[in-house]
């Protein structure tokens, strides 16, 4: 069974109005809850009406004012028989927020109560057509205790409240937009908040306000900030205009998720709210800038045109991650902006489209639309966009943008919908674009190039194939924009000149292979090129063969895309670590890496370089990002050591180089979040790791300094990082340390035992179950879980996949324990193990049996049954 794409119906019944009265009680909440419901046109005639619930009791049920034969259970309320005529359907049920751990539906968070709908809690809190086609217009009347919950909040503008007897009172809100359920949220707490307005470019004013727990405000501001930029911006950039009287945003601290979009009133795990010099990192002010566009960007990327359903999530995700990612590229670095989004696309992306996990970025079934939130419908979803861009040009990808929110601004869309705009704002036939949405995997494209000197001719030979897929085994070309460039012996960038059909595309740089091969030749080259390909990561493809060393030096120095840059100082330190690991095994001795050493070392003494760049040019590919390349037999203890000894022989090569970058960076005075500053630390704290990989006795001596004097968590916590690595009595004093500093902030608690748990060390599997037993830890949150045994998963391969198994049944443990109280969390962490088939033998065993173990268990959830079933395919 699942659902299936194809077996999409329009809703035989439409809602057109919703009129919920909600008194809240901590373990008694009553709904009342007034459809105003009539046959869709569209429906088929004499349908049966069923809505869907999930856990409810039925209190009560009247049609027009009169009871009514109906057929209830916890999933369902189905009415054999229904009028003709529009009518009334008022419905009663009660829930018990305090007992809803599943963090979906109703639920408490620390004292407040909040809700999370998307995808399919509403159902958690009344019976209701719970499908994001069926639109209606809401009003939430919210009533609780004064004292308890003086704040209620709700979506849309709040037209009335008052107080009630009994200590009681009510807030009245209506949103005058049609929504589907997913998109309803309340609040109701004890909170503080800040304020600001918002003068949208038409002239309406907008009152803006973030709601945290009381003492939290100060910590509010760069969220506030990051706000007003994000509306002003899609102002700009896109035409798109605020619409409500009020925009409210919520930090809770137990959230499944990053944040949720819910109209005017985004919902947000607490995370990418709060941030302060003094407890949050760099990283996390990007996360909260981030995530406070992308749910201001739902607003019409989401909200005003919603999914038709579940299939077209990336309808909303990939366009709205898109959306969120050029706002950070025009308030900070563009190319920094890139990387850091590609170097997540192949972590998280990449592996999910390599194994048994693999779906479509539109997939045609699920059993569980949870767990369809994927890097894929995200982060892929987002790479279609860009490559879409890329390919008719900013100018019509304007117009088909614009045509899209013209003509489907309150409806619930589909990608085919989303495609028409641009076919018709570009004069271009998508449909073979379109397969971008319809095939899983990463396709890979190798390219001869073949240089003849005499007739100054360059020939290049693209070809493209994609891996078999679950359920896909053949796949179809895919259109793949690839921008490339030519770099010269002295490295100029060569024009580029050629007698193709098509050559304006290939002239300015961008060559289209639409099928499965294509042989594209350059005139005029004087010298012996070396070709950048993929610049900007052009598409989420992967390439071969690997370039030579030489050429990547030269790309290295010379390539004026930043991109390619960087690109080439992975691509070198692959090729070193793949030549460490064939010397481990007997083969020849690995090549000498001097020449890519120095070439680091210049762009470390280059005061002119950008130092965020700099900074991602000596962060090496993780252990996660080699085993993906070696991608079959993966043996995490041998990747380690090679890495290490590359850090190693790095640290020892550059230590001079890199103690006169740190020197030349000292932090000015005061903290600014800015991406400039923000650079500067990150070379400065990359520098140091490599100074300790080199010298741990010298870089620990660093560390240990930084980590005292620190003004802000950035330098404070990279010192811990370092020094993390070192064992000893001053690593464990440094972690006592900073608990007693920061033992009262949840969110740096996190910190604090997610660096614990990815100790790269064999006593680190006994520490995590340690720290599971600590007073902080509780599986009831979801951060501290993912802080701990989500670190520890994700981010300690040698340990995860230790050869005893201790690793993998730490998981199992754990998500089975999880999993009858936070299924959505547990099959998360289940995931862990997608990449299990690319393992060596013994431990995909091993991996192999825990998934076979976890699926045997009884009463598993629909969530976590249906990621062991996959896993295991
Ligand atoms: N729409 C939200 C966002 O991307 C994600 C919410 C997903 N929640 C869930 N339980 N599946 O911003
Ligand atoms: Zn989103």
């Amino acid at each position: 069974q699942g659902i299936r794409l194809a077996d999409y119906r329009p809703p035989d019944f439409l809602i057109d109005s919703v009129d919920l009265d909600i008194s809240l009680h901590r373990s008694k909440t009553r709904v009342v809850s007034r459809l105003a419901i009539r046959r869709n046109p569209k429906g088929r005639p004499g349908a049966e009406l069923t809505l869907d619930g999930d856990g409810l009791v039925l209190r009560r049920l009247l049609l027009d004012g009169a009871s009514v034969a109906a057929e209830a259970t916890p999933d369902a309320l189905t009415l054999h028989a229904t009028p003709d005529a529009p009518f009334v359907l008022e419905i009663e049920t009660e829930v018990d927020p305090a007992a809803n751990t599943q963090l979906s539906g109703l639920y408490r968070s620390g004292s407040a109560y909040c809700t999370q709908c998307e995808a399919e809690g509403f159902r958690r809190i009344t019976y209701f057509l719970d499908r994001p086609d069926v639109l209606s217009v809401f009003t939430t009347r919210i009533e609780a205790d004064v004292a308890e919950a003086p704040v209620l909040l709700g979506n849309g503008n709040r037209i009335d409240a008052g107080a009630l007897e009994g200590g009681r009172h009510f807030a009245l809100w209506r949103d005058p937009f049609p929504k589907p359920s997913y998109l309803f949220a309340l609040v109701g707490g004890d909170l503080s908040h800040i304020s600001e307005r918002f003068a949208t470019r038409s002239g309406r004013m907008v009152d803006l306000a973030i709601y945290v727990e009381h003492g939290k405000e100060k910590y509010a501001s760069y969220a506030m900030d990051s706000l007003i930029r994000s509306m002003r911006w899609d102002e700009e950039v896109f035409g798109r205009e605020y619409d409500l009287d009020v925009f409210n945003i919520v930090a809770v601290s137990d959230f499944n998720m990053g944040a949720m979009e819910n109209k005017g009133l985004n919902i947000f795990n607490d995370k990418y709210v709060l941030a302060s010099p003094e407890t949050a990192t760099d990283g996390d002010y990007a996360g909260v800038e981030s995530v406070i566009a992308h749910e201001y960007f739902h607003n019409w990327t989401g909200n005003r045109i919603t999914c038709r359903d579940w299939f077209q999530l990336c309808l909303k995700e990939g366009l709205t991650v898109f959306r969120d990612q050029e706002f950070s590229a025009d308030q900070r670095s563009r190319a920094v902006k890139r990387i850091s989004d590609v170097r997540g696309l192949r972590l998280q992306q990449f592996p999910e489209d390599a194994g048994p996990l693999a779906h479509s970025v539109r997939p045609n079934i699920y059993h569980e639309i949870n767990n369809f939130y994927t890097a894929t419908v995200y982060e892929k979803g987002a790479e279609i966009i860009r490559m879409l861009k890329t390919l008719i040009g900013a100018d019509d990808f304007a117009k088909g943008m614009t045509l899209y929110f013209d003509r489907f601004d309150g409806t619930a869309a589909t990608i085919e919908d989303f495609l028409s705009c641009f076919a018709e704002a570009s004069g271009r036939d998508l449909s073979q674009f379109s397969l971008w949405y319809e095939q899983a995997g990463t396709p890979l494209v190798t390219v001869e190039s073949d240089y003849d000197a005499a007739a100054k001719r360059l020939t290049l030979s693209f070809e493209q194939s994609t891996p078999a897929t679950p359920g896909q085994s053949e796949k179809k070309p895919f259109v793949i924009p690839l921008a490339l460039g030519l770099i010269g012996e002295n490295g100029d960038e060569i024009p580029l000149v050629s007698r193709e059909a098509g050559a304006q595309e290939c002239e300015r740089g961008l060559i289209e292979l639409t099928t499965q091969k294509r042989v594209v030749a350059f005139e005029n080259v004087g010298s012996h090129p070396v070709v950048s390909l993929l610049r900007g990561f052009s598409a989420p493809v992967r390439l071969a063969p690997p370039q030579a060393a030489e050429d990547l030096q030269r790309l290295l120095a010379h390539d004026s895309d930043p991109f390619n840059r960087w690109q080439a100082a992975q691509s070198l330190a692959l090729r070193s670590i793949f030549a460490r690991i064939e010397a481990a095994r007997g083969g020849p001795a690995a090549e000498a890496d001097g020449p890519f050493f120095d070439a680091l070392g210049r762009l470390v003494e280059a005061p002119e370089r950008d130092p965020s760049l700099v900074a991602q040019a000596l962060s090496l590919p993780s252990d996660i990002d080699i085993a993906r390349e070696i991608g079959r037999d993966v043996d995490p203890d041998v990747i380690f050591s090679a890495r290490s000894g590359l850090r190693r022989d790095l640290g020892r090569r550059l230590s001079a180089a890199l103690a006169d970058a740190r020197a030349r960076l000292v932090p000015a005075e005061g903290f600014s979040p800015d991406a400039g500053s923000a650079g500067r630390r990150a070379l400065r704290n990359a520098a140091l790791d490599l100074i300790a990989a080199g010298d741990p006795g010298q870089g620990g001596a660093l560390a240990e300094r930084q980590f005292g004097e620190a003004t802000n968590m950035t330098d404070r916590l990279a010192a811990l990082s370092t020094l993390s690595l070192l064992p000893g009595e001053a690593r464990e004093a440094a972690f006592e340390a900073f608990y007693a500093r920061y033992a009262g902030d949840h969110l740096v608690l996190d910190k604090w035992f997610a660096l614990q748990s990815t100790i790269p060390e064999a006593e680190t599997t006994k520490r995590v179950a340690q720290l599971m037993e600590h007073k902080d830890f509780s599986l009831a949150n979801p951060n501290r879980v993912r802080a701990v045994v989500g670190a520890f998963a994700n981010g300690n391969p040698t340990r995860f996949h230790a050869l005893d198994g201790s690793g993998y049944d730490l998981l199992a443990s754990v998500v089975l324990e999880l999993d009858p109280k936070n299924p959505q969390l547990a099959a998360r962490l289940l995931s862990a193990l997608r990449s299990w088939r690319s393992l060596e033998e013994r431990r995909r065993k091993l991996a192999e049996a825990t998934l076979r173990r976890v699926l045997a268990a009884p009463a598993l959830s629909a969530d976590v049954s249906d990621i062991a079933t996959r896993a295991l395919g």
